[in-house]
């Protein structure tokens, strides 16, 4: 019999139990033993949670628990899920964890101290989706191209609902907390810190990046407006939430923003909590992965099957995948202002003459040439000029961006957003 202590007995804690239990029978079947829930560890004792088994709020119960052979984190944050899973490795436990945020800061030393030791993280990426396992093994033979997709269900379902249903910001952002897919403090699912986590778990998979979330472009949905949603949607686009990881000769550009997506494209088509995962590889080509991105049974189907794992064989694959320094010793990250898009602008400004002729030089000084351009009036003897532009330099348009804002003639702070 293998057991297992949970610690962090939430959203993604209690269904990790709840599958245990519900599906014992399988679960021992493919794992060839029987496997149980020892004990878990809560912050507040006094919750009622109607779960059969033993809980404690002291981490030490289940650290130094000698019957535990897993113990599986779920208590979310950085620095003290770093530390107890530290000591959980130490006193000899094999690992299981579904936060991506002690991964993004920790995963190479997480690696060094792991060693032989079973280390599982399924679930920090892509909720049920198996796109670890997927990256780590099904295309080790390849040298990734690409990495682009959804990866945070809660700006998923944000963006789905404010473009289908018109629902407002803060009203959709409570719902996907009550539904349990957000984080505990929400600001790194809209911020895009979220999907930036599982991008660079992903990179790290794929190119041996040791990169952390302050060195790369991350920007959220918080200001992505009605306007934006509707215009993008009169010019035949979606807006999505995009992770995007790009190797380009020696060097790797990881970005997570918003972007404009044209409808047809099949990313533009996954909607609500759903993730959506691209990966090209120099063999293969590309694949496509697709599921539920977060919620309490999708992401303990993959915290489950990683116990499962372990539970056969003991030991894990390299965690990161890898047994020698990869192409990472050769790749770098692409610098932020190195990067290249085309992007969309929208700039409210004054219906007044001359007022194109001020802009369109400032483009012109830019290095940055307008594709598309249309003028629509608005409130108050203003238009909203929507543009989109030829691909340029991120730096070109940042300087572009900050030089705008500040002309007489330009009413609000313009939006800028990438096309994919
Ligand atoms: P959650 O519902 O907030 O649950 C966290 C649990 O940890 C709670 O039981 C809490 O106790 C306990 N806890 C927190 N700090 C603790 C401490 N210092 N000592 C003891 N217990 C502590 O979070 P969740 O949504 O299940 O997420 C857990 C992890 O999974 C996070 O890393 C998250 O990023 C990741 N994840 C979540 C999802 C999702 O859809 N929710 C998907 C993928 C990955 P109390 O109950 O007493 O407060
Ligand atoms: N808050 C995360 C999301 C949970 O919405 O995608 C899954 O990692």
């Amino acid at each position: 019999m293998i057991k297992v202590g949970i610690i962090g007995v939430g959203t993604v804690g209690t269904s990790v139990v709840q599958i245990l239990q519900e599906n014992a029978d399988v679960i021992a079947a493919r794992a060839g033993v029987d496997i149980v829930v020892k004990s878990g560890v809560v912050r507040d004792l006094t919750k009622e949670r109607g779960l059969a088994i033993t809980l404690t709020d002291s981490v030490d119960d289940v650290i130094n628990d000698d019957e535990i052979d897993i113990v599986v984190e779920l208590m979310g944050g950085v620095q003290e899920a770093f530390a107890v899973v530290k000591r959980a490795l130490k006193a000899g436990k094999s690992v299981v964890t579904a936060n991506k945020a002690l991964l993004a800061y920790h995963r190479y030393e997480l690696q060094e101290i792991a060693k032989e030791r079973a280390f599982e993280f399924e679930a920090s990426v892509a909720g049920g989706i198996p796109i670890i396992t997927a990256l780590r093994d099904g295309l080790s033979a390849n040298h990734i191209e690409s990495i682009v997709g959804i990866m945070n269900g809660t700006c998923n379902y944000m963006m789905t609902k404010m473009t289908n249903d018109g629902v407002a910001y803060d009203d959709i952002l409570k719902e996907s907390q009550e539904l349990g897919y957000a984080e505990a403090d929400p600001t790194f699912d809209v911020g895009g810190y979220d999907a930036a986590h599982k991008l660079l778990i992903l990179a790290s998979i794929a190119y041996g990046i040791d990169a952390k979330p302050e060195d790369i472009l991350i920007e959220g949905i918080e200001n992505i407006t009605q306007d934006d949603i509707a215009f993008a949607k009169e010019f035949g686009y979606a807006i999505k939430l995009l992770g995007i990881a790009k190797k380009e000769k020696n060097e790797v550009e990881l970005r997570v923003h918003a972007c404009l997506i044209q409808q047809d494209a099949m990313i533009a088509k996954i909607d609500g909590v759903m993730n959506g995962i691209s990966v090209v590889g120099d063999k293969v080509g590309e694949t496509l992965y697709y599921g539920p991105g977060a919620g309490g049974d999708a992401t303990a189907s993959a915290v489950v099957a990683n116990i499962i794992d372990i539970a056969r064989s003991g030991k894990s694959t390299p965690m990161l995948g890898f047994n020698r320094p990869m192409e990472g010793s050769q790749l770098r990250l692409k610098p932020t202002e190195k990067i290249k898009s085309k992007y969309y602008l929208r700039i409210n400004v004054s219906d007044r003459a001359g007022v194109l002729a001020g802009l369109t030089k400032i483009f012109e000084q830019n290095s940055i040439s307008i594709e598309t351009m249309l003028q629509r009036p608005a409130k108050n003897a203003s238009a909203n000029l929507l543009i989109s532009t030829h691909t340029a330099l991120e730096r070109d348009i940042q300087n572009l961006m900050s030089t705008i804002e500040k002309l007489d003639f330009v009413n609000e702070k313009p939006a800028m957003i990438r096309i994919l």
